[in-house]
This record gives structure tokens, C-alpha cells and sequence, in this order.
């Protein structure tokens, strides 16, 4: 008999890519996006979960408006802290197996190297300390639980998501005819969506448990990054370096927020590949959604 998976936040960046690779590998799938179950909902959560009786359940719902949430913390709170709860009690009693997602936003960028799992955590703004609560929440309840922290997602589903990505809104700048500015004094690691959904359940598989990180294995600046993706799409705009003290938010960010993927990597999976190669995919794959037709 196939496998069920539950997921969460189904047509997210990452959540389409849970649900295409879950059922490339044999899983009996359901997804639910906002519109189906809001997991801020406990009784909704507890009723579908427990009719659906799944082996495992993916968490990729999230609220990640970090700078609106500097405005409204009430409610990046009620869906990455208190959502995750119900979705921990919910396994609990229907002893399924959780897999949620947490960032590196969690960490407050003053290391030197790329964070590890045991580092100590230190959020910066709402949307951080809403994400660290969740993961709180999920231990609180559960054993048998995954949580995998990722880094600057981007999967070509991004291109209709109401948030979007960077590698979304660099392209759309490029057509603007306007001067882009991007901060060059901030590192990140870019991680393509596909992979990061394909590692995770790769881990699920496993059995391993506890926290994991998952980046896109190439740290590298905003600036940088903007740059690779105008030269993969052979654009050609005006990219201007700032910095945090130029370009202002509404919430602060860690300012070097590369993780490590060493764990990741002596469980058994293999490395994440360089970046210039991730992009070139995605943008293939976005040429796909942009124009189906052509071959
Ligand atoms: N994107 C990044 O750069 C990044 C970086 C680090 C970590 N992460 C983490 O990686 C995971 C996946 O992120 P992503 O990039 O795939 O995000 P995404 O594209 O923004 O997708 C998130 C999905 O969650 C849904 N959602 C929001 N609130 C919900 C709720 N209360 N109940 C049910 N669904 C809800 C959203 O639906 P609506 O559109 O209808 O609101 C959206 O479809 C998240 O845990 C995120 O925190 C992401």
C-alpha cells in the first residue's frame, strides 16, 4: 500500500515541489493550500489529519512577510508559531511524523562561518522570533520530528506566489529601465526549491530526526547574486551596490546568514550543487510556465 503524505502550504515555492517529488517517489499525496486549511484553525488541522490518517506531514506553510510583519506580528505569530502547534498536536494524536521548516533567520548573522545546528539562536524581528517559536512548539509536542532550516528559497512557483522570490523580482526590475540597488554587505545562501524538497524527504526517509540545515551550499551577497542571475538571464541593467545603512527595512536581518550543510552531508546526502547551475534549471523552468507552448 502507498504511503500518505500530508502537505502543508501546498502551492508554495516549496510546497509544489514537496508534492511533485513525494509522488515521483510513490507517496499517496494529499496538499491543502491557505484556501483548503488555514493552519491556524486547530480544529480544521485536527479533523483533516485525523481523517486522513498520513504517515507523514510536510509544513511548508508560512508566513514570510518579514518586513509587514514588523506591523502585524500578531499574525506571522498565529501562523508560524501557533500553527505549527496545532499541526504538533495534530501528529501527536494521530502519531504521524512532522517535517516543518524554519530559517536562517533564526541566527543573528554575526558568525564567521556557516551556522550549525547547535548554534546559539538569536532573531532579529517578528517574523524570526515567530519562526523560532514555532520550532519550540513542534519540540514541545513531538519525538519524532524533523526541522530542517533553509536560506533564500527560489522554485519557479515563486513566479506566481504572492511573495515571490528574489530571483522573481530581480528579473522583473531588469525590465524597469531603472537603476537596481542591492546590498552587498549582507550574505545569504540561495537555495533552489526542488533540491531542498528532495533532500528533506531524502532525510525523512532515513529516519533522522531533530534539526537539519539545508542552504544552497554557495554563501554569497545579495549584490552577487543579483549579478549571476541578470548574467544567466543575459540582462544587462544598471546594478548599483548598497548597504544596510544606505537601504533601510522595516525589520533586521542577519547580516550573514550562511548555513552549514555538514550534517546534512554525514547523514548520507550528497552536496548541494554551485549555484550558477541551480539557476540556469530554474530559469529553464520558468521559461517552461512563462510560454508552455514553446518547445
Ligand atoms: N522563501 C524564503 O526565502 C525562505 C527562507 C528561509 C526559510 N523559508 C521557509 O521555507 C518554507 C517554505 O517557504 P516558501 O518560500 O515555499 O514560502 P511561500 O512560497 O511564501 O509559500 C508559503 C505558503 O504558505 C501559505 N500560507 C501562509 N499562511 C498560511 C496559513 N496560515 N495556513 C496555510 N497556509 C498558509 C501561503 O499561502 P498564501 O499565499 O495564500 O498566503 C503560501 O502558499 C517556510 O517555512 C519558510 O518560512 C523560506
Amino acid at each position: 500500500m502507498a504511503r500518505k503524505a500530508a502537505v502543508f502550504g501546498c502551492s508554495g515555492q516549496l510546497g509544489v515541489e514537496l508534492v511533485r517529488e513525494l509522488q515521483g517517489r510513490g507517496y499517496e499525496v494529499t496538499g491543502w493550500e491557505r484556501t483548503g486549511v488555514d493552519i491556524a484553525d486547530g480544529a480544521k488541522v485536527e479533523r483533516v489529519l485525523a481523517k486522513l490518517d498520513p504517515q507523514v506531514v510536510f509544513n511548508a506553510a508560512a508566513y514570510n512577510q518579514v518586513d509587514i510583519a514588523e506591523k502585524e506580528p500578531q499574525a506571522a505569530y498565529v501562523a508560524n508559531a501557533l500553527g505549527v502547534r496545532n499541526l504538533a498536536v495534530a501528529c501527536r494524536q494521530t502519531d504521524a511524523r512532522l517535517v516543518h521548516f524554519s530559517t536562517d533567520y533564526v541566527f543573528d548573522g554575526t558568525a564567521q562561518r556557516p551556522y550549525q545546528e547547535e548554534d546559539p539562536t538569536h532573531p532579529l524581528g517578528a517574523y524570526a522570533v515567530s519562526k523560532l517559536a514555532g520550532e519550540l512548539y513542534a519540540q514541545a509536542y513531538l519525538e519524532n520530528l524533523l526541522i530542517v532550516r533553509t536560506c533564500g528559497v527560489f522554485g519557479p512557483a515563486g513566479l506566481r506566489t504572492n511573495r515571490g522570490n528574489f530571483v522573481e523580482l530581480m528579473l522583473r526590475l531588469a525590465t524597469g529601465g531603472q537603476p537596481i540597488r542591492v546590498v552587498e554587505d549582507h550574505i545569504a545562501l540561495p537555495t533552489y526549491a526542488p533540491l531542498l524538497a528532495a533532500r528533506t524527504i531524502e532525510l525523512a526517509e532515513k529516519n533522522h530526526r531533530g534539526v537539519f540545515h539545508i542552504g544552497g551550499g554557495t554563501p554569497i551577497s545579495w549584490f552577487n547574486f543579483a549579478r549571476l542571475i541578470f548574467e544567466s538571464a543575459g540582462f544587462k541593467p544598471s546594478l548599483q551596490p548598497t548597504n544596510e545603512r544606505e537601504y533601510r527595512t522595516a525589520a533586521r536581518r542577519p547580516k550573514y546568514s550562511a548555513l552549514s550543510n555538514e550534517k546534512m552531508e554525514r547523514a548520507g546526502l550528497a552536496p548541494m550543487p554551485p549555484l550558477g547551475e541551480c539557476l540556469k534549471t530554474y530559469l529553464v523552468a520558468r521559461e517552461k510556465l512563462v510560454n508552455p507552448a514553446r518547445p
